[in-house]
C-alpha cells in the first residue's frame, strides 16, 4: 500500500515539474460524468458510482488548491438530471448533503471560498440548509473559490439574466444603451469570476451538456476517457499539461 502510494507521488511530481507554474489556467470547470459506467463495469448500481465520485471530488478540490487554481467549478447536478429515477436523485441529493456537512470543516481550513451555481431554492430544506451554513461558513475566506453548478442549467441562467436586465429597465435603474457583453456576463450565476479556461470532460462523452455555454467561449476543451470516480490529480495534472500545448488565439493571428 505504502509503495503504492509513494509511486502515485511520484508520479504526480513528475508530472508537477512538466507544469509552467506561470500558465496555469485561472479558472478550471469539470464536467463529471461517468459514474454510472463505472458502477455497471464492477456489477454494482450507479449509485455506487455516484459515492465513489465523492473521493475524486474531494481530492480534485485539494489537488485544485495545491496546484494553485483560483477558481474550480464542479458540474454536480443539471437541471435535466431530474429526469432520472427518483431513488438516484434522493441518493444524489443525500451524498451533496454529506459531503457539504463532512468537508466543511475541511473546505474552510483550507481557505476555500464556495459558490453554488443553480437554483437552491429547488432543493430540499435539508440541502439548502446544509449549503448556506457552508456559504456563511467560507465567506471570510481569501484562497480558491469552489464552485459547485448544482440544479445547474446554462440556458436558465441566461434567461435568468434577461429576466434581471429587463426588470432593471422597466425600473429604470438600468438604460437599454448599457446592455454590453460585460454587463450580461455580470449577471450570470458567474458574475465577478473569469471565464473558465480550461473545461475538462471525464468518461470520453464529446458535449457540453447544458454548461456554461456563455462562459465556454473561448475556453480549451480537454475530454478524458477516465470515469470521473477514476479521476485523481495526476488526470488534472495531465489535463493541464495538455491546456499548456495549445495556442489560444481568442480569434487572432498569432505571429503574423
Ligand atoms: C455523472 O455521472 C454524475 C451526474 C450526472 C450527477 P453519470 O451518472 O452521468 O454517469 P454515466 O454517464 O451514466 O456513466
Ligand atoms: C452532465 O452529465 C451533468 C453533470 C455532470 C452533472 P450527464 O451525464 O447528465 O449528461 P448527458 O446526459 O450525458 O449529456
Ligand atoms: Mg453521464
Amino acid at each position: 500500500m505504502l509503495s503504492k502510494l509513494s509511486m502515485q507521488t511520484r508520479k504526480e511530481r513528475e508530472l508537477l515539474e512538466q507544469i509552467d507554474h506561470e500558465r496555469l489556467p485561472v479558472h478550471v470547470a469539470v464536467i463529471m460524468d461517468g459514474n454510472g459506467r463505472w458502477a455497471q463495469k464492477r456489477g454494482l448500481p450507479r449509485v455506487a458510482g455516484h459515492r465513489a465520485g465523492i473521493t475524486s471530488v474531494r481530492k480534485i478540490i485539494e489537488a485544485s488548491a495545491q496546484i494553485g487554481i483560483q477558481y474550480l467549478t464542479l458540474y454536480a447536478f443539471s437541471k435535466e438530471n431530474w429526469q432520472r429515477p427518483a431513488g438516484e436523485v434522493s441518493y444524489l441529493m443525500g451524498l451533496i448533503e454529506e459531503f457539504v456537512l463532512k468537508e466543511l470543516d475541511t473546505l474552510s481550513k483550507n481557505n476555500i471560498r464556495f459558490k453554488v451555481l443553480g437554483h437552491m431554492e429547488e432543493l430540499s430544506a435539508n440541502v439548502r440548509t446544509r449549503l448556506e451554513e457552508a456559504i456563511h461558513k467560507c465567506q471570510a475566506n481569501t484562497g480558491m473559490w469552489f464552485n459547485v453548478a448544482l440544479n445547474y442549467g446554462s440556458r436558465v441562467e441566461i434567461t435568468d439574466a434577461c429576466r434581471t436586465i429587463v426588470r432593471k429597465i422597466q425600473q429604470g435603474t438600468l438604460d437599454y444603451a448599457e446592455i454590453d457583453e460585460n454587463l450580461i456576463s455580470d449577471h450570470l450565476y458567474t458574475a465577478s469570476q473569469p471565464d473558465p479556461d480550461l473545461l475538462i470532460r471525464t468518461s470520453g462523452e464529446l458535449r457540453i451538456s447544458n454548461f456554461l455555454l456563455w462562459q465556454l467561449a473561448y475556453s480549451e476543451i480537454v475530454i478524458t476517457p477516465v470515469l470521473w470516480p477514476d479521476f485523481r490529480k495526476q488526470h488534472l495534472l495531465k489535463a493541464i499539461i495538455d491546456y499548456q500545448t495549445r495556442e489560444r488565439r481568442f480569434g487572432k493571428v498569432i505571429n503574423p
